[in-house]
């Protein structure tokens, strides 16, 4: 089997490519914005594309017809596409129609990463992937028309939503709210953690696992493939300073309007994971689990 992992360089990408990778059954290849980041790192082939720049993409398509492509590619920081709406917009909905219709065109499976960042945040229990998304950021509203695209483009498809995606980070790439907690507590500073917005935090490895099972075309759709704990962002930090014995007084928990984000969040995105676990076997590990093999 054939398999692109599109953004190969960032952080939930590169641990899927690596994964999949290791396995040492498929032929894999890592696309990305800039060169490799870690290269000669596994058995995998790289190529450096912009995923804006349709003609390459087409090529690249025409070269080497894929089974599966997967695609992590995307401007993910909220703040960030809040005041870049029209670069927002290209990469995470005009590209990934693209890619849908390379997809369509060569009968290749596309698994498509979203967020749980589609919802407000209103419901104040777990979404389910039969919930009607109604974002509250840009970041949001073009991860849902990227998803919308896919949906009604490719019939071989799953969309995966995550959330709070932790694991180890490589040079290069962005960290995450565990390690943010834990460098900020070892050095004795402290730290104002949202005390009011609930997620269901990721261990990056079991979405590894959850994009492994999605390879098979017999499911289509969406799935929520995150952790099954839902947590306040300062219930996060308290565990990672309870689980390294860190002075948990450092940790301010304050609320969404005292935090001032200029970005609105929504306040409760926990995702069940009650379809991956009944229709794929999925089963994630416990934050805890997480954290353990993140820092050994
Ligand atoms: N991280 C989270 O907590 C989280 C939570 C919910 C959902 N998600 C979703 O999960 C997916 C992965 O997120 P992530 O945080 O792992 O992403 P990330 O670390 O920000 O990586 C995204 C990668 O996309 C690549 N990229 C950006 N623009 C591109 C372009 N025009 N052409 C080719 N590659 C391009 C970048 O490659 P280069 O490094 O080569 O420039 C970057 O490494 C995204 O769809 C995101 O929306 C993430």
């Amino acid at each position: 089997m054939r398999i692109w992992v599109i953004g190969a360089n960032g952080f939930t990408g590169r641990r899927v490519l690596s994964y999949l990778s290791a396995i040492g059954k498929y032929e894999m290849m890592g696309c990305s914005l800039r060169p490799d980041i870690l290269p000669g790192s596994g058995d995998y082939r790289f190529a450096q594309v912009d995923i804006n720049n349709f003609p390459v993409v087409e090529e690249l398509f025409r070269k080497s017809t894929p089974d599966v492509v997967i695609n992590t590619s995307a401007l993910s920081v909220p703040d960030y596409c809040e005041n870049h709406h029209e670069e927002a917009y290209a990469t995470n909905v005009s590209a990934v129609e693209h890619l849908a219709e390379c997809c369509m065109r060569t009968g290749s499976r596309f698994l498509h990463f979203s967020t749980d960042f589609v919802f407000d945040g209103k419901k104040q229990e777990l979404y389910t992937e039969e919930d009607i998304p109604a974002p509250v950021n840009y970041y949001g509203q073009t991860k849902y028309l990227g998803e919308q695209a896919v949906a009604s483009i490719c019939d071989n498809y799953a969309i995966i939503r995550v959330v709070v995606v932790y694991g180890k980070a490589l040079p290069g790439q962005h960290g995450n709210i565990l390690r943010l907690v834990k460098t900020r507590l070892e050095n004795q500073q402290e730290i104002r953690v949202v005390s009011d917005q609930w997620r269901t935090p990721t261990w990056v490895d079991d979405i590894a696992r959850g994009v492994e099972l999605l390879l098979p075309a017999t499911r289509h759709g969406i799935y929520h493939i995150c952790g099954n704990e839902c947590l306040s962002i300062s219930e996060i930090a308290y565990r990672v300073a309870d689980y390294f014995q860190l002075d948990r007084s450092l940790i301010h928990p304050v609320s969404t309007e005292e935090m001032n984000e200029a970005t609105p969040r929504p306040r409760f995105s926990g995702l069940s994971i009650e379809k991956a676990h009944r229709d794929l076997g999925y089963s994630p590990s416990s934050l805890e689990e997480g954290m353990s093999f993140m820092f050994s």
